[in-house]
């Protein structure tokens, strides 16, 4: 691999290509169509087990395909994980953990590279697990956790600091630079990996919901017998509601803390007050640092099945380019 001014990975796999492997592989091409000299992919295969989620890939990368500037990419069966493999300078594992037997199976007896790069994007799952589960694996290895917000270039993804499996500067810059190409990138000690994905990665999902139900609060679908007129489609309050979010995201990420914009909005006795009140009242805070606590605590228990059971879904030995 050639590491010069733009970041330079000639072949890439995705070995599991379901909704996050999907969004990375949507986040990569979209970079390589948006910033063509920052990361050189040259090459992009990525697995699956079903023909069906083989087509689900293929309608939703066909229409990025068009642009010349992204690499080609090559959507294969199961079968072909060893060979995909052998041919990649970077290896990403999209499969869920309970894949992960299956996966070390398909890959038994593949050539040696120590300069072949593996990254888990397994949740739950740590470096030390994939090297011990690996054990034929001879280059450095990294767990990765990032968001289904890679597709929009918009993920925090984490990496893990795990000294022993990623002791080389060159594979971690490499991966930092991936990664990077899709969101912002933060290393952290592996001891920190579980609850930073609750906050990273599965806080999407409560993110949606809270979205969601603030905009359904003022919808005409949800009135509750409030006068329609004064009502927004759910569509335009889902719109307005998700930029208001963002700029909230914008604000803290600059040097406002979470008490100083909640001030700036709202008045004693004004309208934001009497929302804030109702969240008082629902225990909104305590109940999301519970969510968090609890999210934070499932995902380090994922760590402890992992590789324990395969999952038998047959394979059809399709080959196609999308
Ligand atoms: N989704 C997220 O937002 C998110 C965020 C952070 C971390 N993660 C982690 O990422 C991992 C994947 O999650 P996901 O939500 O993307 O799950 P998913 O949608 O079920 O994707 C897993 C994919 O792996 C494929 N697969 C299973 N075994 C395989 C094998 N041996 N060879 C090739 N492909 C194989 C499956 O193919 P078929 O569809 O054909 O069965 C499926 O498409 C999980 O460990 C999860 O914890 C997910």
């Amino acid at each position: 691999m050639a590491l010069m001014s733009a970041v330079e990975y000639p072949n890439v796999a995705i070995l599991g290509c379901g909704k996050l492997g999907q969004a990375l592989l949507v986040g990569l091409l979209r970079s390589a169509s948006g910033h063509p000299g920052r990361v050189k992919i040259r090459e992009l295969k990525v697995t699956v087990r079903s023909a069906r989620t083989a087509q689900l890939v293929r309608e939703r990368i066909s229409p990025l395909l068009r642009d010349r500037a992204v690499p080609p990419v090559w959507i294969l069966q199961q079968d072909q994980n060893c060979n995909v493999a052998e041919q990649a300078d970077i290896v990403l594992l999209g499969c869920k953990h309970s894949s992960l037997g299956e996966l070390v199976h398909d890959l038994q007896g593949m050539r040696h590279d120590h300069r072949r790069i593996l990254i888990s994007l397994m949740g739950g799952v740590s470096p030390g697990l994939i090297v011990e589960a690996l054990h034929f694996w001879t280059g450095p290895v990294v767990r990765a956790v990032c968001s289904v917000a890679v597709a929009v270039g918009e993920s925090i993804t984490l990496l893990s600091t795990s000294d022993d499996h990623t002791n080389d500067a060159e594979s971690r810059r490499a991966v930092t630079e991936l990664f990077a190409s899709v969101g912002v990138v933060q290393w952290l000690p592996e001891c920190q990996m579980h609850v930073a994905s609750a906050v990273g990665a599965s806080s999407l999902a409560f993110f949606a919901q809270m979205i969601e139900g603030l905009a359904q609060g003022v919808a005409e679908q949800h009135s509750n017998g409030a006068n329609n007129a004064q009502q927004l489609p759910l569509e335009t309050a889902l719109a307005i509601t998700a930029q208001a979010a963002r700029g909230t995201a914008a604000l803290l990420q600059q040097s406002t803390s979470p008490a100083d914009l909640v001030a700036q909005v709202a008045t004693k006795g004004g309208a934001t007050a009497a929302g804030l009140r109702v969240l008082e009242k629902e225990k909104l805070v305590q109940t999301l640092r519970t969510c968090a606590a609890i999210t934070a605590e499932a995902t380090a228990a994922l760590s402890q099945s992992a590789g324990s059971h395969g999952e038998d879904n047959t394979t059809d030995s399709k080959t196609s380019r999308a």
